[in-house]
């Protein structure tokens, strides 16, 4: 699997990544079952993996940890990515009235030391400020990611769901790089190459991460979109002899923004031929008949 530098504090993160949103949506959450798909991930190549602390209303980074307890060669050979900033209304938090965002330097600060024990980290490769805070005050929430790099308790900081002016505001605040945007990036969703969300990291020379690649499964659904696009896709997969989800990485990954794809898959079986998309040639024509399929009309 090829690596990428997203920062030059960071190890090499995998080009692709494995997410953990679904860690406790599974049938099984046993330390054996979570060890095998880690094991998976890494026999693919797979070493960069995406959490979250309100994943699995708040359980998934200790689920995650507790399995690698017993296997800390897995964590070591792992590099982990979480966001804070985001606050559900939980029984587990009942103070909160509403669901709300949190970019106050407490709130960063608490989410990253949380996140450090449940994870079982030393530090964490990348924290992400889950989604931007129409009551942020850039210049704590700057000041406290700042904070959490010169610290160690993080080696770089990042977004997730940033516009460009979001992006602009709070980097201008800050003195470390943030170094990378965790973005939705789909055949279903394909607004980033045009709303600026590409064209920022691309300006910046960042690569970008994509979240819900398959758009949460909605690919292999029923839609008139999602068989459009497979009608496109499905030769393309037969001639290579791969899955839909290998042509549909490899769509992503073809974009010369260099998008790390975070694959949100259960299953074992799936997890074991996702480097399959490596397999998969996109020139640029072929591209566009994917993107033609998923805006539904030709480029104007
Ligand atoms: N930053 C953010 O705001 C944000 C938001 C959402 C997600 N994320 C991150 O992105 C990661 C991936 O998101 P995601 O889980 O939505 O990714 P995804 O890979 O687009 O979707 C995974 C879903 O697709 C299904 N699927 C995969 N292959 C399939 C196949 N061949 N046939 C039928 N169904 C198939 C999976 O079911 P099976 O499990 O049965 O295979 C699973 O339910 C998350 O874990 C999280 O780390 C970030």
């Amino acid at each position: 699997m090829e690596t990428v530098s997203l920062h030059e504090t960071l190890p090499l993160f995998s080009r692709m990544v494995y997410g953990m949103w679904r860690l406790n949506d599974d049938s099984d959450t046993s330390d054996a079952h979570i060890i095998a798909k880690v094991e998976a991930c890494l026999e693919q190549g797979i070493t960069t993996m995406d959490h979250a602390d309100l994943y699995g209303d708040y359980e998934c980074e200790a689920l995650y940890g507790r399995a690698m307890k017993s296997r800390p060669d897995l964590l070591e050979a792992t590099q982990n990515v979480t966001k804070c900033g985001i606050k559900l209304i939980s029984d587990k938090y009942p103070d909160r009235r509403v669901k709300h965002y949190d970019t106050s330097a407490a709130h960063i600060q608490y989410s990253a030391e949380q996140s450090l024990k449940k994870l079982g980290l030393d530090v964490i490769d990348l924290m992400l400020i889950h989604r931007p805070d129409p009551f942020m005050d850039p210049a704590e929430a700057g000041r406290a990611l700042d904070d959490l790099v010169d610290s160690g308790k993080v080696r770089a900081v990042g977004v997730s769901n940033f516009k460009p002016w979001d992006w602009d505001l709070l980097q201008a605040h800050m003195h470390h790089p943030l170094v990378t945007n965790q973005i939705e990036i789909n055949p279903m969703d394909t607004s980033c190459f045009r709303n600026g969300d590409i064209a920022l990291t691309q300006k910046l020379g960042l690569k970008p991460m994509a979240w819900s690649p398959l758009a949460g499964g909605a690919v292999f659904g029923d839609t008139a979109q999602a068989q459009s696009i497979r009608k496109v896709m499905d030769p393309i997969a037969q001639e290579a002899g791969v899955g839909l989800d290998a042509v549909v990485v490899a769509w992503l990954m073809a974009h010369p923004a260099g998008i790390l794809p975070v694959m949100g898959t259960n299953n074992l079986e799936r997890i074991a031929t996702l480097s399959d998309a490596f397999k998969v040639e996109i020139d640029r024509q072929t591209w566009f008949e994917i993107y033609e399929a998923a805006v539904g009309q030709e480029v104007p």
